[in-house]
């Protein structure tokens, strides 16, 4: 369990990595942490929750609590596995990436007015009015976004009219609205870079959202050469321009032969976690490696196909219980538990399996998450 952290200094000549977060991208942190003897120390929402359960040197405190942040900081490098962390706070404490970075990541119509990439078109409206005009001009339905806080599609909703913004919204509110993109996949580009420059990109993934929350990644992403070029060079560009430390997700969306921009991320990211099993260099260690100023990792794929299935909620009490049954059936799946009670949608796992051939890498992973789900 979770061991007070006293003082600030390493308990050995170990680098020392602060992760503001406790959910399971720091725990799945820790995992690439200990073969490389970095100490990690994680400021968790719960002591036992996800990652507090994996990380002795754990805080229990709040990501907006200042006077806390800034002492546990001390002198150590810090990173963050989630983007709700107060601006001035990130200032304070020099993290990794910036909050000059994090910004295009905290607030989506930072990124869609600063960024310069191709978007969806778009307008900022700030009251009932603006918003029906905004979706007037859009062509009678748009995506209507919070700019802040958003998370797992909470915060994104389809709109014709401002009636059916499903949150709570007052005039002088800013919110996003947005053309409904008629995509013909969603995909997402991995690129790490680090503190003094160097980048290193993964192959695109192709994501699959169920009710606004990703649920399949397939790596690489089955589109032509030109399209992946594209999709590095943008998330390149971005990577460049916003100065980030870490790992950055691009998501976009392909609509012909053609990238739009739907959001950034700047951690380690739902559509990477393919890259444990699947890849030389997971985009857990490479954040560590990045954020330390390492050199980078090789990220090539260790198979022609891999395939990630998020374990969403489950019927059964624990789907821990079900380990055995997924490999009597199929003893090369690769299966991770976040240590989080089930919850309906709840992100709580996932599995990846790697190949020659999609389909069957494809079929295998499902059968495995069918199982996980007691259905
Ligand atoms: N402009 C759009 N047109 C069509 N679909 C969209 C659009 N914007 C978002 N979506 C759909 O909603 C999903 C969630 O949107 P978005 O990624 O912006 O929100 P989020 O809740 O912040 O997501 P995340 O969990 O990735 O942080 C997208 O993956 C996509 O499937
Ligand atoms: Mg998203």
């Amino acid at each position: 369990m979770a061991q007070k952290v006293v003082g600030t200094g390493a308990r050995s000549g170990a680098p020392v990595v602060c992760v503001i977060g406790g959910g399971q991208l720091a725990r799945m942190m820790q995992e690439a942490a200990i073969p490389l003897g970095i100490e990690l120390r994680a400021l968790v929402e719960a002591e036992d929750g996800s990652a507090g359960q994996a990380i002795p040197y754990s805080t229990v405190g709040a990501a907006d609590d200042r006077d806390l942040i800034t002492g546990w900081v001390g002198g150590n490098v810090v990173t963050v596995e989630h983007e709700h962390i107060p601006d001035p706070i990130l200032r304070e404490i020099d993290s990794r990436p910036s909050a000059d970075a994090l910004r295009f990541a905290q607030d989506k119509l930072v990124m869609r007015s600063e960024l310069e990439a191709p978007h969806p078109r778009w307008y900022e409206a700030t009251s009932r009015a603006e918003i029906d005009s905004s979706i007037a001009a859009l062509g009678g339905v748009a995506i209507a976004k919070t700019p802040t806080d958003g998370y797992d599609g909470k915060g994104v909703a389809v709109v014709r009219s401002a009636v059916d913004v499903p949150w709570e919204y007052a005039d002088g509110e800013r919110i996003l609205l947005e053309e409904k993109v008629e995509f013909d996949m969603e995909v997402a580009l991995l690129i790490a870079r680090r503190l003094s420059g160097e980048m290193k990109a993964w192959p695109l993934v192709q994501s699959t959202q169920r009710d606004g929350i990703c649920y399949e990644v397939i790596a690489p992403a089955p589109v032509d050469q030109a399209l992946l070029d594209r999709a590095t060079e943008i998330a390149t560009t971005i990577a460049e321009q916003t100065g980030v430390v870490g790992v950055l997700a691009v998501e976009m969306f392909v609509v012909g032969d053609r990238l739009l921009v739907n959001e950034l991320a700047m951690r380690p990211h739902n559509t990477g976690h393919w890259t444990i099993d699947g890849a030389v260099t997971s985009q857990f260690e490479q954040h560590l490696r990045a954020v330390l100023d390492l050199p980078l990792g090789d990220t090539s794929p260790k198979a022609a196909w891999s395939v990630m299935v998020n374990l969403l909620g489950s019927d059964l009490e624990d789907p821990r219980q079900a380990l055995g049954a997924v490999w009597e059936a199929d003893p090369g799946v690769k299966i991770h538990m976040y240590g989080k009670e089930v919850r309906p949608l709840r992100k709580i796992g996932h599995v990846t399996v790697s190949g020659d051939d999609l389909e069957s890498v494809k079929a295998r992973a499902h059968e495995a998450i069918r199982i996980l789900e007691g259905k």
